[in-house]
């Protein structure tokens, strides 16, 4: 392994990283301001608890493979790879804290001018989207040979040796594709499959990441408290929930797109809410699903009425494709918004015929939108032809897709990228 590494931060980032790199074969020097962290590990110490990391910088050091300087310029010195590793603690407001980050980039700064090779900086640190954009490729950019990548971390204390052996996922970030592949190639002994991603995008994963284990326990504890108060064992219902491989533990549900609809996800989720309420409990989270989704809803709407777009051809009417169910559709509460706004607006829906729904679907759309037999057309090519934009509401098959793609309308999907040369509601053309 030719890659000389220093890792900037000897923390629990940073020592767990430093030292099983140099267990994976590379050549390791670790940098920190802290002359304790640094004088334990060039004595073989972890400078901190943590299951087996004792044992790995014992070994690493003890073959010459892993030692730790206080200063950058040493540690730096003949490093091809320089891994940051430095602490971005919260701020009184919440905020992140960037202090550490910009000092060590600022140290970096200084030693660029006496360096005669390239430095490929890897970002292990959490740091919001546009952080190394802002903090260390601007103030380094007058430097050639500096590439950097975002490659967040993302063990966990207490079991961060075998969490960075075998990850749970490798995410390489990078505007230039090839030393996003280089950082990935460090990894290769590991055998876990990369994600090569864009700069800012390796940035958000690791916020995103955060946020689903954090809800995912918040949902689960919900949960749990319901069951509880309803003298049930909650963890029979929530391991029964994770056998689900296909909807619940998987990544159905996790598209960005539009609103959730349907006779049954809000329904329950009112129920729930409610008899919680009866028994006295509070769940923030699943109170808020329902405030949250109608966000979504707005936040189409507004991008709908932002549009130049007089009339509007709006594709699907129930809440998702392959239905004729039309109960709490959020494309009707759409629908009614853009009406009451003064837009023009027709849909076609394959399996929608007026005449063919009746029961509570049926009183439900008559009661929300009156007129809906007015606007509703037979075929899709009525609605292209009449049309001066379309949005896509449900996903269509490939020949609606392809009669789409022969109109010549602009398109606005709410449901991702539904066409390759359509901006999706939250996902935008590559
Ligand atoms: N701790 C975790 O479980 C974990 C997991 C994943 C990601 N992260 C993220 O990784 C980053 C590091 O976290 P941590 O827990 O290892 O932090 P930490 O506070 O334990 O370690 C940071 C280290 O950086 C050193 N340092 C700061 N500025 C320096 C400089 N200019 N030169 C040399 N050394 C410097 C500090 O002395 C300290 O030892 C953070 O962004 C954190 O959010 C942490």
């Amino acid at each position: 392994m030719s890659s000389r590494i220093a890792v900037l931060g000897l923390g629990y980032v940073g020592c767990v990283s430093a030292a099983c790199l140099a267990r994976l074969g590379y050549r390791v020097t670790g940098v920190d301001r802290d002359e304790f962290k640094v004088r334990s590990v060039n004595e073989g110490c972890a400078p901190f608890y943590e299951p087996g990391l004792e044992e790995i910088v014992r070994d690493t050091v003890a073959r010459g493979r892993f030692d730790a300087a206080i200063s950058l310029a040493e540690g730096m010195a003949d490093a091809d790879v320089a891994f940051i590793c430095v602490g971005t603690p919260s701020e009184k407001n919440g905020s992140l804290g960037l202090e550490q980050l910009r000092r060590v980039v600022g140290e970096i700064e200084a030693l660029l001018p006496h360096r005669d090779k390239p430095l490929l900086l890897v970002v292990r640190s959490t740091v919001f989207p546009g952080t190394c954009e802002e903090h260390i490729i601007r103030p380094l950019r007058r430097f050639p040979g500096i590439r950097v990548v975002a490659n967040p971390e993302f063990l966990r204390e207490g079991s961060a040796i075998a969490d960075f052996m075998e990850p749970s996922l490798l995410v390489a970030g990078s505007d230039d594709a090839a030393a996003a592949e280089c950082v990935a190639a460090l990894y290769r002994p590991l055998n876990v499959p990369p994600c090569i991603v864009s700069l800012r995008a390796a940035e958000m994963i690791k916020y995103a990441c955060n946020a689903f284990h954090a809800m995912k326990i918040a949902f689960a504890n919900e949960i749990g408290t319901v069951c509880e108060s309803l003298e049930m064992d909650a963890a029979e219902v929530m391991s029964a929930l994770c056998e689900d491989r296909k909807l619940n533990i998987s990544p159905a549900y996790l598209k960005p797109g539009f609103a959730f609809g349907g006779s049954c996800l809000p329904k329950d989720l009112r129920a729930l809410a409610h008899r919680a309420s009866r028994l006295d409990l509070k769940l923030p989270l699943l109170e808020a699903t329902l405030p949250s989704n109608q966000e979504h809803l707005h936040r189409a709407i507004d991008l709908l009425l932002d549009l130049p777009a007089r009339r509007l051809g709006v594709l699907g009417l129930a809440f998702k494709e392959n239905t004729d169910d039309l109960r709490e559709s959020p494309v009707v509460a759409l629908l009614e918004q853009l009406i009451g706004k003064g837009r023009e607006v027709r849909v076609f829906d394959p399996h929608i015929q007026l005449d063919a729904i009746y029961g509570s679907n049926r009183n439900f759309i008559l009661q929300q939108i009156p007129h809906i037999g007015r606007l509703l057309d037979a075929r899709l090519e009525d609605t292209l032809g009449w049309a001066d934009h379309l949005v896509i509401a449900q996903k269509p098959d490939d020949g609606m897709r392809a009669q789409i793609e022969s109109s010549g309308l602009p398109v606005r999907s709410l449901i991702g990228a539904a066409l390759p040369d359509a901006d999706g509601f939250l996902s935008r053309r590559r």
